[in-house]
This record gives C-alpha cells, sequence and structure tokens, in this order.
C-alpha cells in the first residue's frame, strides 16, 4: 500500500519523504487554510520535495472553471494530480481533464456507486472518506471493500485511496482491504511505530545495558 502524507507542513513531508516513508501527498481547502500559504506557491513548494502525486484540489463547483483551475494546477509541475468534488460536475471535470492526461483524484467519495461512476470517469484516485463515514456511525472501511470488490470485477485501473484516515488502525485495515493508498496526516503515519510492548521492552534492556555497563561505541 502507498502511503500518502495528508498535509500542507513542509518539515513534516521532508522527514516522511528522507525516510521513504510518503509516496505522495494530498492536500484540500481546509488543508491549504491551516498552512496560511497561497495554493499555488504551497503546492509547488511540496511537488519539488516529493516525487509521486501531489493533490491539489479546485475550488469551484461548476464543470467549466474546475476545468480552467484544473489546466492551471496542472502547470505546477508533472506531479500534479487535480482534485475534484464527486459530483455531476466533478465527474464532467474528470473526463476532461483525465482525457488530457492530467491525473485526477476524484474526493469526497461515499458510496460504492458514486466510485463506480468515479472509473468510469477515467479518475486516477477515488478518495473514499473513511473517518466521516465512521463519525456518523456507518463503516468506512466496508465502503472500501465494497470498492475493491467492484473495481476487481471489472478491472477498472483507477486506484482507490483511502481518505480522511484518523488513526493508526485505519491504516492497519486500509491494508488489509487492499486500499491501494492510504492518505493519513503524518502524526498517524509516525504513530504506526509505536507499541507499548516496544516501549516496556525497550525499558528493560536499557535497565540491563545500565546495569551491565554494555558499551559499543
Ligand atoms: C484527503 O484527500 C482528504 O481531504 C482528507 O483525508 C480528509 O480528512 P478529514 O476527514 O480528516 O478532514
Amino acid at each position: 500500500m502507498k502511503f500518502f502524507a495528508d498535509t500542507a507542513d513542509i518539515n513534516a513531508i521532508k522527514e516522511l519523504n528522507d525516510l521513504g516513508m510518503v509516496d505522495g501527498v494530498t492536500t484540500n481547502p481546509s488543508i491549504i487554510k491551516k498552512s496560511g500559504r497561497d495554493i499555488i506557491e504551497v503546492t509547488k513548494e511540496i511537488c519539488d520535495i516529493v516525487d509521486g502525486p501531489v493533490s491539489a484540489e479546485v475550488t469551484a463547483i461548476d464543470a467549466e472553471t474546475m476545468i480552467a483551475e484544473g489546466r492551471k494546477l496542472a502547470k505546477i509541475a508533472d506531479n500534479i494530480a487535480v482534485k475534484v468534488p464527486l459530483t455531476w460536475d466533478g465527474l464532467k471535470a474528470c473526463k476532461t481533464l483525465s482525457d488530457e492526461g492530467t491525473m485526477v483524484n476524484v474526493t469526497l467519495c461515499f458510496s460504492a456507486n458514486q466510485a463506480l461512476l468515479a472509473a468510469k470517469a477515467g479518475a486516477t484516485f477515488i478518495s473514499p472518506f473513511i473517518g466521516r463515514l465512521d463519525d456518523i456511525n456507518l463503516d468506512g472501511m466496508e465502503l472500501i471493500e465494497d470498492i475493491r470488490t467492484i473495481y476487481d470485477n471489472y478491472l477498472f485501473d483507477t486506484q482507490i485511496l483511502a481518505a480522511s484516515i484518523r488513526n493508526v488502525n485505519h491504516m492497519k485495515d486500509a491494508a488489509l482491504v487492499g486500499a491501494d493508498v492510504a492518505t493519513a496526516p503524518p502524526s498517524v503515519i509516525q504513530a504506526m511505530a509505536k507499541h507499548v510492548l516496544t516501549d516496556n521492552g525497550l525499558d528493560a534492556f536499557l535497565a540491563d545495558i545500565k546495569a551491565a555497563d554494555i558499551k559499543i561505541l
């Protein structure tokens, strides 16, 4: 499973990228607002750091303006994926931009039928939002499983990008059900390294190292 960093925090992206823990980046208007930076400027900086796809979201809701915005975003770098919402107009924009050779990430997906439409419109990525479904007591991971089955049934090559990931269990479960990509905040990716038994075991080893004065260097 590929890891995308769901952030515009340049330092966090650099740290993950240096460790080989990031295969791409996703942003959205809320993430750009949080960064306090100009969307074009910060997106370009991210594209210069990361080799993989960097999603930048359109601001319009009509197809024509989404397409114009998408074309402008696509000029930032070769690794831009234009993010469009899963609306009828978003699907029109997806089809046009995909036909032009631009990667498209169709976002705000909450149903298998929406994912089916995105694949038929040529989306490079479909972004089902796990956490937001869980927030309203629906099963976000079941949606990923359903989309996996449908895409495999018909050999769609649209990649399932599990989004709205809130915790390490979402990462594990997305990998188990076969998401192609998971996008998560850097804090969640780092938290995957944590285990209480690792911490306890290390404490015990450190105590023995001190007691026996074990030295390597
Ligand atoms: C990614 O593409 C999405 O914009 C993001 O994962 C949404 O996450 P949230 O539901 O935590 O805002």
